[in-house]
């Protein structure tokens, strides 16, 4: 085959942390084969970063320490943003963006939360703004999304998109280790964000299922919209009484299309143990996406971390050297996967779902208790599956219930009606349940 010459592009980097660090090692690392992809070179010609600290830097020729140097550099192709967080970044790519510049970003916060503004701005421009690190790491979802099952309707998605939460819950389940020592060992790993809460209280997660929901379903990000919830007031208890009923705990995110909108969702969930996002552990995410054709399919891979982020960084920025060097002028498909998007199917309030339920309520060990939650369960049409009386831990017993599928706002108003009795003694625990009914996963 005829050797094709492209043109050497420019690329300069805002923010060498771990993934912009990573993405530099990468391009040195895997620099031949890279080329033989492209037919040309890339260049890193400037960078910008506060602090140097001892870093390798190659062959990059400028190094600035003001960001708005390579949004200013009027060489520079391709812009890619890996400072995280909000500020400067969000001004970074609009700036970027409006001067024509193409941006590749793995910042998941923006996306999710300005990506409507952002997307509008590129498109404005011409130009791309890609966005493929910002979702599970190194594994090509957005991709597989938006171009490899572009012609199904999609039914639903879950995924394991917290690698930091998953990490620690699968620490703590199979080695007994402390919280706070599994989310330090995390943070030293480069796994956690900045602000670790963003990890273990779900908002990391619930700004990639926004992302991933969108781009399934064809609707406008609405990050406010995602309900939340972390992972930290899972207890070892409930890890283990899961386990007797055959169940294991991830963290999920969940969006799924339902006769009346649609469910974006985020939070601990109980699995069959057989199930294959169950047996996914460490840093691994994992991505079931349900489509009406081919059915489900299962994206796996390590969700956090330098070199994995850094691999998703680099194939967007070799896709829009492709897309450049091809000479076309418009970016080559919608941001978000939809030309047309769906301004009307609302995004559900968490109250309308329905789902089957983990209770854990601490009672007073006597007669007439499990009388009386039943009757209410019953009252408010929510249907027993399950039930197990576990020891008395001083004068409290705590009794666990597995429920049909109920509708969230009876199961809610059943659990204020059971605390408001004089047996219990504590809040009552609610974990949903996801039985993926009828799907080979
Ligand atoms: N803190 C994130 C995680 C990094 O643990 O998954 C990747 O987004």
């Amino acid at each position: 085959m005829s050797e094709v010459v492209n043109k050497t592009l420019n690329i300069g980097i805002c923010g060498l942390g771990t993934v912009g660090g990573g993405t530099l090692a990468l391009l040195t690392d895997n620099a031949d084969e890279i080329r033989r992809r492209l037919g040309s070179d890339i260049k890193v010609t400037r960078i910008a970063t506060r602090t140097l600290d001892g870093k390798d830097l190659h062959r990059v020729e400028t190094v600035s320490s003001d960001v708005f140097d390579v949004v200013n550099d009027v060489d520079i192709d391709i812009l890619i943003e890996t400072i995280g967080g909000y500020d400067p970044a969000l001004d970074v790519i609009k700036r970027a963006l409006s001067k024509g510049k193409h941006v590749v970003t793995a910042n998941k916060a923006l996306i999710a939360e300005h990506g409507n503004e952002l997307f509008e701005i590129a498109q404005q421009n011409k130009v791309v703004l890609a966005y493929e690190s910002s979702v599970a790491g190194g594994i090509p979802i957005i991709k597989a999304l938006r171009e490899g099952l572009a012609a199904n309707s999609i039914n639903w998605l879950a995924g394991i998109i917290n690698g930091t939460g998953n990490f620690i819950m699968t620490e703590m389940a199979s080695k007994q280790r402390q919280f706070e020592d599994v989310l330090a060992e995390a943070q030293k790993l480069g796994y956690a964000e900045a602000d670790p809460t963003f990890d273990i209280e779900g908002i990391d997660a619930a700004h990639k299922l926004t992302i991933m929901g969108s781009i399934a379903f064809g609707i406008p990000l609405q990050f406010d919209r995602t309900y939340t919830e972390g992972i930290s007031q899972i207890t070892a208890e409930d890890i283990s009484y899961a386990e007797e009923l055959g169940y294991c705990i991830k963290h999920l995110g969940i969006a799924r299309r339902s006769g009346k909108g649609i469910e974006m969702r985020v939070h601990p969930t109980l699995l069959t143990k057989s199930r294959l996002l169950a047996n996914v552990g460490g840093v691994g995410n994992a991505i079931l996406v349900h489509g009406n054709k081919v059915g489900a399919t299962l994206y796996n891979g390590a969700g956090a971390g330098a070199e994995a982020t850094a691999s998703a960084v680099v194939a967007d920025l070799i896709d829009l050297s492709r897309h450049l060097n091809s000479g076309a002028q418009a970016p080559l498909y919608p941001a978000l996967g939809y030309w047309e998007m769906d301004e009307e199917t609302p995004v559900l309030d968490i109250e309308d779902i329905e789902a089957e339920y983990y209770l854990r309520i601490p009672a007073v060990d006597r007669v007439g208790v499990m009388a009386k939650i039943s009757s209410i369960l019953q009252d408010h049409h929510i249907s027993i599956e399950a039930v197990i009386q576990k020891e008395a831990i001083s004068e409290t017993v705590p009794i666990i219930i597995l429920t049909h599928t109920a509708q969230e706002k009876q199961l809610n108003q059943a659990i204020a009606a059971i605390e408001a009795l004089d047996d219990i003694t504590g809040k009552i625990t609610r974990i949903r349940v996801e039985p993926f009914h009828g799907e080979a996963t």
